[in-house]
């Protein structure tokens, strides 16, 4: 029997960039997300019209899902597939992650044998211990605190729709959630303005969503009137009362939810050209009326595909970099 080395430990080609992760959205620059918004312009396109674009043959995906997931899931996987490569879909019950594998032997395991990692799970801390024991890319698929990916598509459909956000006013009605943090993060990042309107006790959390003073010129305000936050501005939001994993405190919040529900009045009093966003699932008759989700202002169906249109623009550039 003879001898033989370990091949090059990593599966990255040569002069590709070291890893990076995106695990909040002030993980990349200004710059970057021009480059990406463009690009994912680019391969929509591409499929669109039928043309074939397949850099990622041969490389693997790993989503790993803790909670439950409709788009994230689909969006990644067919996203995946397109760009040539191929999808490991874990989740906790049919894993040893809901054995008590330790996060960091996981990630050790997990990463050795795929080339990108996405993952949906509670605690950001949790996904930061995988990615700092991960030889490849992670992405956040959402946890408690933030969801990237959502708020990078959603821009991406306000920029399809309206042209360039910087500048515009951005209203967030609802709970100080996961998407909530991330829009903050991301009007600095992107220069616009941000205006959020939260029940008392539902506040955004200003530590973990605030992005570094050095991260440029967006500002955010809070508002305890929705009516108020939504005068004017040229995209109002909203999410679930309940967010997964808060689900006890289900009916405590439907009655501390109850006046922000995004109705026909609060969309009359946004800007004419004002667009609807929400990130889905929604229930109709909470935190917004029929009327608008599937009225002429709401892109949310855009916002949905989008999902898959920007991940894969984002899993093409954590692999190869720029093209
Ligand atoms: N918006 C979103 O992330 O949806 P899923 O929970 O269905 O993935
Ligand atoms: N804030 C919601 C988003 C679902 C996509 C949640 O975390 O459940």
């Amino acid at each position: 029997m003879s001898y033989f080395k370990p091949a090059v430990p990593s599966t990255l080609p040569k002069g590709a960039p070291p890893v990076r992760h995106y695990l909040q959205f002030s993980d990349f620059s200004t710059e970057e997300y021009g480059y990406l918004l463009e690009r994912a312009a680019f391969i929509k396109q591409k499929f669109k019209t039928f043309q074939r674009h397949q850099p990622l043959v041969d490389r693997t995906l790993a989503m790993i899902f803790e909670k439950a997931s409709t788009r994230t899931r689909v969006s990644f996987e067919a996203g995946m597939y397109q760009l040539g490569g191929s999808v490991v879909h874990l989740t906790t019950g049919d894993s040893q992650l809901g054995r008590s594998e330790p996060i960091e032997d996981s990630a050790k395991v997990i990463s050795r044998m795929t080339d990108i990692v996405m993952i949906r799970t509670y605690e950001q801390s949790k996904l930061e211990s995988f990615a700092k024991h991960s030889r490849v890319p992670v992405i956040n698929g959402l946890t408690n605190e933030f969801h990237p990916c959502q708020i990078l598509a959603d821009i991406f459909t306000y920029i399809e729709h309206r042209g360039p956000i910087e500048g515009k006013t951005v209203a967030w009605v609802g709970d100080g959630n996961n998407m909530a943090n991330t829009w903050l993060q991301a009007a600095a990042q992107l220069g616009f303005h941000l205006r959020v309107s939260t029940p008392s006790g539902y506040e955004v959390n200003e530590v973990t969503a605030a992005a570094p003073a050095s991260m440029g010129a967006g500002s955010y305000k809070t508002y305890s009137d929705p009516m108020e936050a939504c005068a004017g501005a040229d995209l109002v939001t909203t999410d679930v009362w309940t967010s997964m994993g808060y689900e006890a405190e289900n009916e405590v919040r439907r009655k501390a939810f109850a006046a922000w529900c995004v109705d026909r009045k609060m969309m009359a009093a946004a800007a004419p050209s004002a667009l609807f966003m929400h990130c889905l699932p929604a229930h109709r008759g909470e935190e917004v009326e029929a009327e608008v989700i599937d009225g002429p202002q709401s892109v949310v169906w855009d916002e949905a595909e989008n999902r898959m249109h920007v991940q894969k623009a984002l899993m093409e550039y954590l692999l190869l970099g720029k093209q």
